[in-house]
């Protein structure tokens, strides 16, 4: 006996249809206009959209950071993502210097098994480039089912690499298949510019946006893709923010380059007044690159809809404002860089993109999930409804509204950058493999059940 979802819509990055979709053990075995019951479990999906359960291509789970650790980890973090509609999340390990990229993984293993209550896969960062190092890279690739690797250009003194290491890791990344991410500040203008603005006693909030301009995101971005481009490599621009990188990477798209731009909800929608909120409330927003003016957004809107920006994570990163943001009150560059954003990725970008009429349907399906899949080597079992897909899907009231707010969302932390935001449209029930994890405001799968995915190698022709 398999479940029957009736009567919905079925959305794909491609196609919309009218359709039923049965669901046989953890997978979709049929899409068709009508089929019927034969003793199958049914649910109605009458006046809902079927979307792909959404893959969240960036999370900070459980990660130590700025002097503290998340405030949601694998398994508070993963029951969240599914009340808004993600079934996959791939979560960077963390490496730290004189590490093995093994000890990474197994560390982020760790954390996650027995945790995690959706789908889950690894980037891995690298902190620095040893020679053992460089020859884990295959082995990772290969042996660990893990095909990306993450490189930070800021964050000076802890995360931050030098041109030396992303070249290098681009060339052997490249060979043997893999993606290579760059958080792209220029962690070294940032570090003078800091440094100026505490001797000058500039100590509140917004001073972390101030010291960090779109010009330091724009020259480290261009930086990344010249270095990719010498090393014939791909690359993918994590959490783009200003007008001025996404045209960077527009302009080595129109040269024909394999660059790819990410960018997040909270660029989309909150902007650089909140760093003024009183009351230390603009740490809140305090992540890194920061909030930007809000002519950017029209912008990033745009180049979402052309495809000039292909990926859109949540950067989940959350800390508590009691205790964790607050150890930055006399010094913004003591406050944990990071949001919670996991739970709200995909409503926002449906409330915000499609009802405001920035994009269609197909494209947001896409953003949410299938471009997220397919760039990240998990497609076509995770990022689409199709026969023999596996069956996570979300069904999709278009009508309902909900107020976002910390005193109702299921992060495990005390505030939410979105707080006060109504937004029409959210999951009615949640399908991981064919089993509901969310029925309306209800959790019903299970924490554990979440299962490791290995990665397919990067393919060119992806997108
Ligand atoms: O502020 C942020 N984005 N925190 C998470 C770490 C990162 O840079 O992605
Ligand atoms: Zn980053
Ligand atoms: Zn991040």
């Amino acid at each position: 006996m398999g479940l029957l979802i009736r009567g919905g819509t079925v959305v794909t990055a491609s196609d919309i249809q009218n359709a039923d979709v049965l669901i046989e053990g953890e997978k979709v075995t049929s899409i068709a206009a009508h089929i019927a019951p034969n003793g199958h479990e049914v649910i109605d999906a009458q006046g809902c959209y079927l979307f792909p359960g959404g893959v969240d291509p960036h999370t900070h789970l459980d990660m130590p950071f700025g002097g503290t650790v998340t405030a949601d980890d694998f398994r508070t973090g993963t029951v969240a993502a599914a009340y808004g509609g993600t079934t996959t999340v791939i979560d960077f390990a963390l490496h730290s210097k004189g590490q093995t990229l093994a000890h990474s993984l197994k560390t982020w293993h760790a954390k996650a098994e027995g945790k995690a209550a959706i789908d889950y896969a690894f980037h891995v960062m690298i902190g620095d480039l040893r020679e053992d190092v460089m020859q884990e890279i295959p082995k990772v690739v290969s042996e660990e089912g893990v095909t990306s690797f993450k490189l930070f250009l800021a964050y000076k003194n802890t995360l931050q690499i030098d041109d030396e290491t992303l070249f290098r890791t681009l060339r052997l990344a490249s060979q043997v298949g893999a993606l290579v991410q760059v958080h792209a500040e220029n962690g070294d203008v940032i570090d003078v510019l800091v440094k100026d603005a505490l001797s000058k006693e500039q100590v509140e909030p917004k001073f972390h946006a101030l010291t960090r301009p779109p010009e330091a995101e724009a020259e480290a971005t261009s930086r990344a893709i010249r270095l990719a481009e010498m090393a014939q490599a791909p690359l993918y621009v994590v959490h783009v923010t200003s007008a001025q990188a996404a045209d960077a990477i527009s302009e080595a798209r129109n040269r024909g380059l394999p660059i790819f731009g990410e960018t997040c909800p909270q660029y989309l929608v909150c902007d650089y007044s909140d760093y003024e909120r009183p009351n230390f409330e603009g740490a809140k927003y305090v992540m890194s690159p920061p909030l930007r003016e809000k002519w950017h957004q029209p912008i990033l809107w745009n180049k979402l809809a052309n495809g000039e920006l292909q990926g859109y994570g949540s950067d989940q990163c959350s800390f508590n404002f009691i205790g964790q943001k607050e150890l930055g009150r006399h010094n913004f560059s003591l406050i944990p860089n990071g949001a919670p954003t996991i739970e709200d990725r995909i409503s926002i970008l449906y409330h915000y993109g499609v009802n405001a009429g920035h994009i269609g349907l197909n494209k947001f399906v896409a953003l949410t999930s299938t471009n997220n899949a397919k760039l990240f080597g998990l497609f076509p079992r995770k990022g689409t409804i199709a026969i023999g897909s596996d069956a996570d899907i979300v069904v999709w009231d278009p009508e309902v509204e909900t107020t976002i707010s910390a005193t109702t969302h299921h992060m495990n932390v005390d505030n939410n950058i979105f707080e006060g935001m109504t937004v029409k449209g959210k999951p009615r029930q949640v399908f991981l493999r064919g089993k509901m994890i969310i029925d309306r405001d209800k959790f019903t799968g299970e924490q554990g059940s979440g299962q490791f995915l290995r990665c397919q190698r990067f393919s060119r022709n992806v997108l």
